[in-house]
């Protein structure tokens, strides 16, 4: 008699468990955009009114000055220059076409992580005047080493 209860205990705790993982892979598989970062299909970043003509972009109203609008691909950055004023508060983002890329600005703190499918983001201030070199930093292929871009803060 008291076997069955244990048995019947052991039993109802095992689905209750299984019900648990169920319901969390489940509200984790539909949610691919982790920690509020914003989704955006690979394949359609050439349309997006944001990523079709990257590059700097002057906004008002906003708690920064500027936007800065970044594409990676195998093996090079859209744009391959660009130039910031001295002192302007810039948000960064920035995402790919094909893998994860990195976003490293060489004498500073920022450095990004742009995977396919989301939109990263950083907002900075650039207040020294000065070329920073721009590279990947995470392992892309072949032309991994040769990828940059240029920062001129002017
Ligand atoms: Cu792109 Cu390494």
């Amino acid at each position: 008699k008291l076997e069955k209860i244990w048995l019947g205990l052991g039993m109802f705790s095992l689905v209750f468990f299984l019900i648990i993982i169920g319901i969390g892979a489940f509200h984790s598989g539909h949610q691919p955009a982790a920690s509020g970062r914003e989704y955006i299909d690979p394949e359609l970043v050439d349309k997006d009114a944001r990523f079709k003509e990257p590059g700097l972009k002057k906004v008002e109203g906003k708690d920064y000055d500027y936007e800065l609008y970044i594409v990676a691909q195998a093996f090079l950055y859209s744009p391959q220059e660009v130039e910031i004023p001295k002192g302007a508060k810039v948000k960064i983002s920035g995402t790919t076409k094909d893998v994860v890329h990195g976003f490293g600005v060489a004498g500073t703190n920022i450095n990004m992580m742009l995977e396919p499918g989301h939109i990263s983001t950083y907002t900075t201030t650039f207040d020294q005047p000065g070329e920073y070199l721009t590279v990947c930093n995470e392992y892309c292929g072949t032309g991994h080493t040769d990828m940059s871009t240029m920062i001129k803060v002017v």
